[in-house]
Order: structure tokens, then sequence, then C-alpha cells
């Protein structure tokens, strides 16, 4: 697992990118937790971290389609697939993320 972050510098609720060992990934501080979810929108590879925090969801800036942080399945059109979601440890300050695999064995975007 790698240190990717700051839990006192994450904002609730307000998405922020990290590139860990070169993957793209949302960040979304819900309180005292961290979800990661991979950054890459499955529609049209939008980035997430541009979108917002709607109660537990990620909805994409582009066309709307919203992402539960943490099945990674949309819940909205017009994205069809889920995005790969990803353990997160909180250890005192420090966020580690797991980016080896899935946790909800979604395949990882081609690009
Ligand atoms: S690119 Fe995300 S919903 Fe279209």
């Amino acid at each position: 697992m790698a240190a990717v972050a700051k839990l006192s510098e994450l904002k609730d609720a307000t998405p922020t990118r990290v590139d860990v060992d070169g993957v793209p990934v949302c960040l979304v501080r819900l309180g005292d937790d961290v979800r990661a979810i991979h950054d890459t929108c499955s529609h049209q590879q939008w980035s997430l971290a541009d979108g917002t925090v709607w109660d537990r969801g990620v909805e994409c800036s582009l066309h709307g389609s919203t992402f539960d942080l943490d099945s990674g399945r949309p819940s909205s059109l017009p994205a069809l697939k889920p995005v790969p979601t990803f353990d997160v440890k909180v250890d005192g300050d420090d966020v580690h993320i797991d980016v080896t695999t899935a946790t909800n064995d979604a395949p990882f975007p081609d690009h």
C-alpha cells in the first residue's frame, strides 16, 4: 500500500485526483473515512475528480453518470460499466491505497 495523501488536507465530500504508481485515482473523504475509485469514467474516459459528490457517489461532470463510491457501479446513464474501486487504509493522518487490484473486480480502463 502506498501513502498517497494526508487526511487533514482532503476536504470532505470533495473529489481529489492523485496518481498512484501510474494509476489515476479519485479520492473522496467522507468524514474520517476515505473512498478511492479509479479516476477514469467508464463512459468516455473523463476525470471523475472533476465531478461532484452526492450521497456517497461521484457524478461525472461530462454527462452526469453517478458512480457509487463503494461498489463503483453507475447508478445513472449514460455509463453502463463499473469503475474499479480500491482498498483504503487511514493510519493517523496518512491515507494509504492499494491500486494493484480492484476491490469490486471491475476491469481497469485500457488507457
Ligand atoms: S464521460 Fe462520464 S458520463 Fe460520459
